[in-house]
């Protein structure tokens, strides 16, 4: 017998304002055409009054709505974002008490760019098999816009804001594949690769949050390598085979870059879950919006075995693997 985490809430909020590509070259040189066939972006949502704690509270207010838990039964609260509403505290204790959780519940905020929701799970799991915490909120949620340089095109056209989140609840399993819950995670990073995504600025450096900047080709090159080696790493602990996937979540960077993991994979395409056309990259957001709009709408079902995988700035990359 072991102790699980299983996934009993989803909850996922894109702001309402919307920028779709022929907007985007209203402000810098593109188009369209060159947005859709290279990255499958057609438009993102971008905050406008709102700050990242007030979307990561519309999608965790969601995951516990649907977890059917109130605020007083959370007793852990991980955030992962790049995107705080403040350099300190950690937006995930304004959260708590936005939330109504109670003082005293351990709440921190993960930076590990877009495998920051993986990170953030893992940390979570482990807690709640140690039995140090028995339900868990961790959200990813991104206001990218407000680090985007909207005058680089290079960078702009990728990236949206918005929140998704899941409620964790410990709950026995056998220990093997058949439980529901997180079956097993991987995590990896690698400095020496620190300036191919990162901001212009920060606290220690500048002063000043700074905008994404990136060398694109460096990025994709790891991307489509790291992202299946972790979906691979994660699947040979939870001693499984590719064969017994339902579906696969890669982290939304970019169309080309899910199709690359799933062909490294040698999964059919149509397992790999694409929800990038309207969201963007939205960085530690995209994998519980995508797991959440993917609940809600019939296509993931209860007892769905699922990989998912994530890379990001750092480099960081990262896989789980869940059974709903
Ligand atoms: N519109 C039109 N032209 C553009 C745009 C744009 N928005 N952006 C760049 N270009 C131009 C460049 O200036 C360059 O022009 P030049 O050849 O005259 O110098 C040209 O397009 C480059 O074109 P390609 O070589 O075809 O670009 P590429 O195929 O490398 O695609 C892209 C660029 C989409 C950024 C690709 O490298 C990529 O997907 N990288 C991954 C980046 C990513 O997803 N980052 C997100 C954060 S990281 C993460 O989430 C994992």
């Amino acid at each position: 017998m072991s102790i699980r985490s299983e996934i009993i809430g989803h909850g996922h909020y894109a702001p309402k304002k919307v920028l779709t590509n022929d907007d985007l070259a209203k402000i810098v040189d593109t188009n369209d055409e060159w947005i859709t066939t290279r990255t499958g972006i057609k438009a993102r949502a971008v905050v406008e009054d709102e700050l990242n704690s007030d979307i990561a509270a519309k999608a965790a207010e969601m995951a516990m709505k649907t977890a059917g838990v109130s605020p007083k039964e959370i007793d852990l609260i991980i955030l992962a974002t790049v995107t705080p509403d403040n350099t300190t505290p950690a937006t995930a204790i304004k959260l708590g008490a936005m939330l109504g959780v109670n003082p005293g519940v351990p709440a921190f905020d993960m930076s590990a760019a877009c495998s920051g929701f993986v990170y953030a799970l893992t940390m979570a799991d482990n807690m709640i098999r140690l039995g140090q915490v028995k339900t868990a909120l961790v959200i990813g949620s991104e206001t990218l816009s407000k680090i985007t340089d909207w005058t680089d095109r290079n960078t702009c056209v990728l990236f949206g804001d918005g929140a998704g989140a899941v409620v964790l609840r410990a709950t026995e399993g056998k220990g093997t594949a058949e439980d529901t819950g997180v079956l097993s995670t991987v995590l990896f990073s690698d400095g020496t690769h620190y300036d191919n995504l990162r901001t212009t600025g920060g606290v220690s450096t500048t002063q000043n949050a700074g905008f994404v900047t990136m060398d694109g080709k460096e990025v994709f090159k790891f991307a489509v390598t790291s992202m299946p080696q972790a979906a691979e790493e994660a699947m040979k602990l939870a001693n499984i085979t590719i064969d017994d996937v339902d579906w696969i979540i890669p982290h939304q960077a970019n169309i080309r870059i899910i199709e690359g993991v799933a062909k490294k994979l040698e999964l059919p395409e149509e397992k790999a879950i694409v929800n990038i056309a309207n969201h963007g990259n939205t960085s530690a957001a995209t994998i519980p919006m995508t797991l959440s709009e993917k609940i809600e709408d019939g296509t993931l079902k209860k007892g769905d075995l699922i990989v998912l995988t994530a890379m990001g700035a750092g480099f960081t990359w990262g896989g789980a693997v869940i059974r709903l």
